[in-house]
């Protein structure tokens, strides 16, 4: 043993054996490491693959049971009237009078169009569905809309009031729970093919497309990272966690769902004693003070979000204007407006006159720079349009353009098809002529 420690070739031999076998072994170990890490890679893919597989077909299918949707109003049934403490808001839950019709599906954040028998002429109100496609009913959040506290003369919002002072549940009466109801409408929608994580933003009774949106996303027990915000004055105006406003899976699994993240934002709240006292369910978050976009910032690692935003007019600015400021692109912040938005809206570059011809009525009227949309320029020639929001939101004043070309006179997230516009949104760019 001696003479073979005293022969330095037979040592270097044995070293050069033993650091091949080494580094045979490490290779094996790198290799082994390097099959579980593409193993893992794959298996990721392949269920982000199958959840965007499943979400097209969802999407296909709701195409083909919306293709069934009814025409025109048909009668609904008030079965259950919700009225939510202080905070103004009552969520009322309706299916058809018609048993054999069925229950159209939407997409969360769609919103349904009332006929309302007031005055001689019946009116149209549009509400966001506060719950996600079920196939039981349908459910609507509205906040009546009182005089402000400053004008204490003016009338209180006239489809809020009838829905608060003159709607009743079936079980009160017979008659006072009826409504006409239009299909499920509107593109401020969650679209089922997109997986990216998700910022939802709803202040007040705004929150209301947002709980359609949450709850579809609670419903399917999606991965998808999702931060809830929610802004209200105080906790006498939350909604949010009211029975059976959030999906019942929120309950039980509350705070447990890492992809899960929910903050309530009370902008009237000024003390940590007071925040600590307000009641929230476990994983919910609270804050003082309003929404802003440092709020947001402060949570989010990056601006690489979808951004869903429905509130405030104010917030609303604020918010699309600084998220497009941090760098999200315009198209990954959606908003659901109302009414247009107060910002000024903008003015054609040169202020110089536009002629606008609409065809089928033959009239023929000048946009002026005092001239806002092309819907009032038409109002003012006498030219009829259907419109509804006013607010680039539901498509009713879409007409079609035959010639020239039209600008924005704000943002909208509502997709025209070409050689159409949207009358309410948008002003002439050069002489039109329209199909109507
Ligand atoms: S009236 Fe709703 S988009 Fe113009």
């Amino acid at each position: 043993m001696l003479e073979i420690i005293q022969n330095p070739a037979v040592v270097i031999g044995w070293l050069l054996c033993l650091t091949v076998l080494l580094l045979a072994g490490l290779g094996g170990l790198l290799l082994l490491r390097r099959h579980r890490l593409l193993s893992l890679q794959f298996e990721a893919e392949n269920r982000l693959l199958e959840e965007q597989v499943r979400s097209i077909q969802e999407k296909r299918k709701l195409e083909i049971e919306t293709s069934e949707a009814w025409n025109g109003f048909a009668n609904f049934v008030v079965v259950k009237k919700v009225c939510h403490g202080d905070s103004g808001i009552c969520s009322f839950y309706l299916k058809p009078k018609d048993k054999r019709l069925v229950l159209t599906p939407f997409l969360p954040g769609q919103h349904l169009i009332f006929q309302l028998p007031i005055g001689s002429q019946p009116i149209k109100r549009r509400y966001s569905l506060s719950d996600c496609s079920n196939g039981e009913y349908y459910r609507v959040s509205v906040k009546h809309a009182l005089a402000p506290k400053n004008r204490p003369d003016a009338p209180a919002g006239v489809g809020s009031s009838y829905f608060h002072e003159m709607l009743e549940e079936e079980s009160q009466s017979p008659y006072k729970c009826l409504i006409q109801v239009a299909c499920p409408a509107g593109s401020f929608v969650l679209d089922p093919a997109e997986t990216r994580p998700l910022v939802l933003i709803g202040g007040g009774v705004g929150v209301t497309p947002m709980l359609s949106m949450f709850n579809s996303i609670l419903e399917k027990s999606e991965s998808r990272e999702v931060w809830f915000f929610y802004g209200i004055r105080n906790a006498e105006e939350s909604v949010l966690f009211d029975e059976g406003m959030l999906h019942p899976s929120f309950e039980k699994e509350a705070g447990q769902r890492e992809n899960i993240h929910v903050f309530v934002y009370y902008s009237a709240v000024k003390t940590k004693e007071e925040l600590s006292a307000i009641q929230v369910p476990p994983g919910v978050g609270r804050c003082g003070g309003r929404i802003t976009l440092d709020a947001i910032k402060s949570h989010l690692d990056s601006n690489n979000y979808l951004f869903y935003i429905c509130g405030p007019d104010a917030m609303m600015n604020d918010l699309e204007e600084g998220l497009v400021a941090w760098g999200v692109p315009e198209e990954d912040v959606l908003t659901e407006r109302f009414a247009p938005p107060s910002t000024k809206a903008v003015k054609h570059t040169d202020g110089a006159p536009r002629k606008i011809t609409f065809a089928k009525s033959g009239k023929e009227v000048e946009f002026t720079a005092d001239d806002s949309t092309i819907l009032e320029v038409a109002e003012r020639a006498g030219v009829p349009i259907a419109y509804d929001c006013r607010a680039g939101s539901c498509g009713t004043c879409k007409v079609g353009l035959v010639s020239g070309k039209v600008e924005e006179a704000f943002r909208t997230n509502y997709k025209c098809s070409p050689g159409s516009c949207l009358s309410c949104a948008c002003l002439p760019d050069t002489d039109i002529v329209l199909d109507c």
